[in-house]
């Protein structure tokens, strides 16, 4: 009696689901008998799984947010009403596949209002994630769970958005079992994922970083003052390179390369005598003879460095120099603002091609732009997964035969 009632609550778990009309409302708790179950206790027999099949493609927007995302969660999910999908949206990155937190995307949640929207309306985790029990899940749970989560809601295709981390994350669950179909798309204001020129994200983190430093230099040259940013990047700067450059910085400090500090209050000098103000623009992770980053255990399994603090740091020095300096951290309202228009066509691009590239039943890979075009390199050919600034990069050179100080 009561296997066969299990069974019943099985297969309306499972119709329910392969239906158009999940609750919303719903959607944020566990279901009471998940897909598993009807699948995986092999309750339903072949037929009915052929038949009840309903094509659906998964979505997720993986790590710390940025603006764009809306932008190809829009596009991905366009594209997949017009080729006949259901799109589902997990909530909170991979948590949402391990815990089966979703929604399922329709007009109403993804329309053009979100285009401009900053930040991702599937919400964003970077904390470590937990399993059922409330422990910390490894990577080889947490692949395991993500591989039964996707043959269990019989996904065609999962479409992976996040930065360099996520890369070697869908590589690791590819190994484990090739027959998923997972197309990652480049996201992160970092700008420091290998296979693309440029990130969803990275557009708009310029624009927001430009105008900041744009109001902070008319109160410099009021003051007279020296200013030292700190920006975003972690362990890239291309945030600091791109925003410096648009406003015309003094000095542009980038982790990439290493600063001689007389060589730095040289051109500080040079250029408060020239007009009377100077602006530094300095990378969160670099550091100073002073201060060194250190690292921070966030879990068991992670480690990730601190950082923050350098502009004081630099700030404090210069003033011991003679300089009426102030530092200023920007932070996390870097992460927001009205989405670029750049980024909303990037990112657009990038999701109608995700959802191209399941429908043809293409090879899993990373979406990238390179030369103006958009591409996809296959997951099995990607041996790298950053991308760092060198001396020999255009926007470095450009920077040196401006006058701007960029290190040695
Ligand atoms: O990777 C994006 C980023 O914004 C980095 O530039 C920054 O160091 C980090 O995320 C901040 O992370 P959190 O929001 O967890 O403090």
């Amino acid at each position: 009696m009561f296997i066969r009632y299990k069974k019943l609550l099985s297969v309306i778990a499972f119709l329910e689901l392969c239906g158009c009309s999940i609750d919303q409302t719903q959607t944020d708790k566990k279901e009471p008998l998940s897909l598993n179950d009807a699948i995986l206790t092999n309750n339903l027999t072949a037929e009915t799984k052929q038949t009840n099949h309903k094509k659906r493609i998964g979505i997720l927007t993986s790590g710390g947010d940025c603006s764009g995302l809306n932008a190809i969660i829009y596009a991905a999910y366009k594209k997949a009403k017009a080729f006949g999908y259901e799109m589902i949206g997990f909530k909170y990155g991979v948590h949402g596949v391990v815990h089966n937190q979703y929604i399922v995307l329709d007009d109403t949640i993804c329309n053009s209002d979100i285009l401009q929207k900053s930040g991702t309306i599937l919400k964003s985790n970077t904390k470590v994630l937990l399993g059922e029990n409330g422990k910390i899940l490894n990577k080889e749970e947490s692949d395991k769970e993500i591989i039964k989560r996707y043959h269990a809601m019989q996904l065609d295709g999962l479409i992976y958005v996040g930065g360099n981390g996520s890369i070697g994350a869908i590589k690791n669950i590819l190994k484990k079992d090739p027959s998923l179909r997972i197309i990652g798309v480049p996201k992160t204001i970092d700008n420091d994922i290998a296979y693309t020129d440029e990130a969803v994200g990275f557009a708009t983190v310029s624009e927001v970083v430009s105008n900041a430093i744009e109001n902070i230099i008319s109160t410099a040259q009021s003051h007279e003052r020296v200013f030292v940013v700190e920006v975003m990047g972690r362990d890239a700067g291309c945030i600091a390179l791109i925003s410096g450059i648009a406003t015309g910085a003094d000095v542009i400090l980038i982790p990439e390369k290493k600063y001689k500090w007389d060589n730095l209050v040289r051109k500080v000098k040079r250029s408060y005598d020239e007009k009377k103000y100077a602006i530094v623009v300095v990378s969160e992770s670099v550091e100073s003879e002073e201060m060194k980053h250190k690292s921070c255990q966030l879990s068991d399994v992670l480690l990730r460095k601190e950082y923050g603090g350098i502009a004081s740091v630099i700030a404090n020095k210069l003033k011991k120099s003679g300089f009426d300096a102030k530092a200023v951290t920007l932070g996390h309202i870097q992460r927001g603002g009205r989405t670029a228009v750049a980024d909303r066509l990037l990112g657009q691009k990038f999701g109608a091609e995700a959802v191209k590239l399941i429908n043809n039943h293409d090879k899993s890979g990373l979406l990238g732009y390179q030369n103006d075009r958009i591409v996809k390199t296959n997951m099995n050919d990607i041996v790298s997964t950053t991308r760092s600034l060198k001396a020999t990069d255009e926007d470095i050179l450009l920077a040196n035969s401006l006058g701007i100080y960029v290190g040695e």
